[in-house]
Parts: structure tokens; C-alpha cells; sequence
């Protein structure tokens, strides 16, 4: 595959493979990491996810975004099982599967899958490919190694890796190609929900038209649904069905992407949002123009934690925290005076 591929548009637009169907339901899932002092003592919580709710259809790709420290990848991680949440629930294809032990849980969610930024960085330098690919069926157990390396050469096939790559190590592939390879990893184990957390970070704009054109490939060949975390918010805006606007733990707003980005209404996403450039205009990313100091994540203000930042502040907000509201068509905003 070239590297010179262009980047895919209008894939928001006019999908239909969305089914309707929901495969990841999230309510009031909360994720809080005991901050301590120099004696272990705890002193507080830092609230990483502070009561967040939301279902992602299957057949989607869900954006989330938000500074850097909001609860990204903590909330990919949550629902990975690699962080016990604090509270809520998580129900994945049916089953709550919050709560549960990694051990109990790997079974209902071999499913779900979680891509680091680099995938291909996982792979252990020792082993050959093919090895690599056939590890997670084997932990999983049930298949034999025929089953497994017919498998492994499809999946191989739809990353775009000749065969041959299988009895090489991973120092003798380059770096995109071994990304390629940690993705066929997670899509030995059949997943139908692959959560990629900031995938296109590092990689030149080439590139990443590539990698995007493979994950849509991917997606339609495996019949895949994506929870896309990313900080790069052309690439949301560009491939995302519908995005969620994180601040400090918390949604602050969340609808179909062209929505919010063509009429955000949380003040937090207006500034986030309205910095980044057309589809075909110069790429800006990352600058953003937002009064002050994002407040000390383990010492929230009282009422809306974005009100000390905020130009519609008011009394009312210091008194009480503004839930979601859905007063507008595909776009629901949590802020008492957003219009
Ligand atoms: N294992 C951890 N222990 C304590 N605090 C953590 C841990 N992981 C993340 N945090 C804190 O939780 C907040 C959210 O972090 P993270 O989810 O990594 O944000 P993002 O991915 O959006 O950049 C940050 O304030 C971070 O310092
Ligand atoms: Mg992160």
C-alpha cells in the first residue's frame, strides 16, 4: 500500500452501515485515583472520570476528544478492564462487565480490544511474526494451530503484509509495517469494538491518510466499531460518526460530528473546536486559544469545573453542576446558558 494515499472525506456524511444496534453501553462510570502525600496518606481524589454516561452503536466510530489529562485514556483503559472503575456500569454486547476481575472478564471481553498509539511497539523483539500473531488465540485457547495460522494469514492479507513477513522479526520490518502487524494482533481475537487511542499520533500527514484509509478498510471488512481518542481534531472530524467532548472527567458535550463541529455550543467546545480549519484548509492542530489555567484536576471548583475558564460564567454556576442537556437536534451540551 502507498504511503501517498489521500486522506478519506465525507465518511460522516451518508454512512450506512450504522446499525442502530447498541454494543457499548456506559452509565455513571467513574474512575478516581487516591492522591496521596510523601507518607501515603491519602489527601484527596483525582477525579479522571467523573460520572460519565453514553452507548456507542454498533457499526460506529465515536470520537472523543479534550485537552491533554481530561480522561482520555483513562476512560479507554476503564473500559479495557486494565483500570477497576470507581463506580458504574459497563455493558459490553449485553453483560456487565464492570466490576469483574481481568481474569473473569477476558472471556466477555475478547470482544473489546484496546489499541496503544503504537501498537506495533508491543510486539516482542524475540519473537518472530507469526509467533506474535498466533500468542493471543493461544492464551485464549480452543483453536488448534492450523485453525490459528489460517487465521493469522487472512488477517495478515487485510493489513496489507505479505506472507513471507511472518518468519521475519519485528527489527526487520519498518515501523508502519509493524503497526500493521500489532493491529492484526487485535484482530486475531475477532473483536467488534476496538477502542485506538491517539492512532495517528507521531506519524507525518502521508501516513497517517494511510493508516486512516486501512482502519476504514478494516472496519468494514471486520464489521468493526471504533472508539477513536484522539487530540487531533481534523482526523475526528474527518472519520468520526458522531464525537464526545471531554473536559476534566467529565462529557461536556456530545452529538454527530458535523453538529459540533460546525455549531458547537459548550463554551469549552467553541474555543476547542473553533481553532481548527476547514476540510482542505491549512491543518492547525493542537492551538487553541482558552483563558487561564485548566484548575488542578485533584481540586475541582464547586458547580461546573469549566467555570473558572469561562466567559458566560455566572453565580448559578458555582452552586450547581450542569448535567447534558438535549435541547438541540443530534447535539446534547452541558452548560446552563449555552443557546
Ligand atoms: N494510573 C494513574 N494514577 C493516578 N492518576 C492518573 C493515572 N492515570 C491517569 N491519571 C490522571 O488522570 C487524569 C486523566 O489522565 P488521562 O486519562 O491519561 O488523560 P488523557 O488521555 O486525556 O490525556 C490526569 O490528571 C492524569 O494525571
Ligand atoms: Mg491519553
Amino acid at each position: 500500500m502507498s504511503d501517498a494515499a489521500t486522506l478519506p472525506s465525507g465518511n460522516a456524511i451518508g454512512r450506512t452501515d450504522v446499525t442502530g444496534d447498541t454494543i457499548l453501553d456506559i452509565r455513571s462510570l467513574k474512575k478516581y485515583f487516591a492522591i496521596r502525600n510523601a507518607w501515603g496518606r491519602r489527601t484527596g481524589w483525582l477525579k479522571a472520570l467523573d460520572d460519565v454516561s453514553f452507548t456507542v452503536q454498533k457499526g460506529e466510530i465515536l470520537g472523543i476528544v479534550g485537552e491533554s489529562g481530561c480522561g482520555k485514556s483513562t476512560l479507554g483503559k476503564t473500559l479495557m478492564g486494565i483500570h477497576q472503575p470507581t463506580d458504574g456500569e459497563i455493558i459490553f454486547e449485553g453483560n456487565d462487565v464492570a466490576g469483574l476481575s481481568p481474569d473473569a472478564a477476558r472471556d466477555l471481553r475478547r470482544h473489546l480490544q484496546y489499541s496503544y498509539q503504537d501498537p506495533g511497539a508491543s510486539l516482542d523483539p524475540r519473537w518472530k511474526i507469526r509467533r506474535s500473531l498466533h500468542e493471543p488465540m493461544v492464551i485464549h485457547g480452543a483453536l488448534g494451530y492450523e485453525e490459528r495460522e489460517r487465521r493469522v494469514r487472512d488477517i495478515l492479507r487485510a493489513v496489507g503484509l505479505p506472507e513471507g513477513h511472518l518468519d521475519l522479526y519485528p527489527h526487520e520490518i519498518s515501523g508502519g509495517q509493524q503497526r500493521r502487524v500489532g493491529l492484526a494482533r487485535i484482530l486475531t481475537l475477532q473483536p467488534s469494538l476496538i477502542i485506538l487511542d491517539e492512532p495517528t499520533s507521531g506519524l507525518d500527514v502521508s501516513v497517517q491518510a494511510t493508516i486512516l484509509n486501512l482502519f476504514l478498510d478494516l472496519q468494514k471488512q471486520f464489521n468493526l466499531t471504533y472508539l477513536f481518542i484522539s487530540h487531533d481534531l481534523s482526523v475526528v472530524r474527518m472519520i468520526c460518526d458522531r464525537v464526545a467532548v471531554m473536559y476534566l472527567g467529565k462529557i461536556v458535550e456530545f452529538g454527530d460530528t458535523e453538529t459540533v463541529f460546525s455549531a458547537p455550543r459548550h463554551p469549552y467546545s467553541r474555543s476547542l473546536l473553533s481553532a481548527i480549519p476547514q476540510i482542505g484548509g491549512e491543518r492547525i492542530t493542537d492551538t487553541f486559544s482558552l483563558e487561564g489555567e485548566p484548575p488542578n484536576p485533584g481540586n475541582l471548583p464547586s458547580g461546573c469545573r469549566f467555570r473558572t475558564r469561562c466567559r458566560l460564567a455566572q453565580p448559578r454556576c458555582a452552586e450547581s453542576e450542569p448535567e447534558l442537556r438535549n435541547d438541540w437536534p443530534g447535539q446534547e451540551a452541558a452548560c446552563f446558558f449555552a443557546e
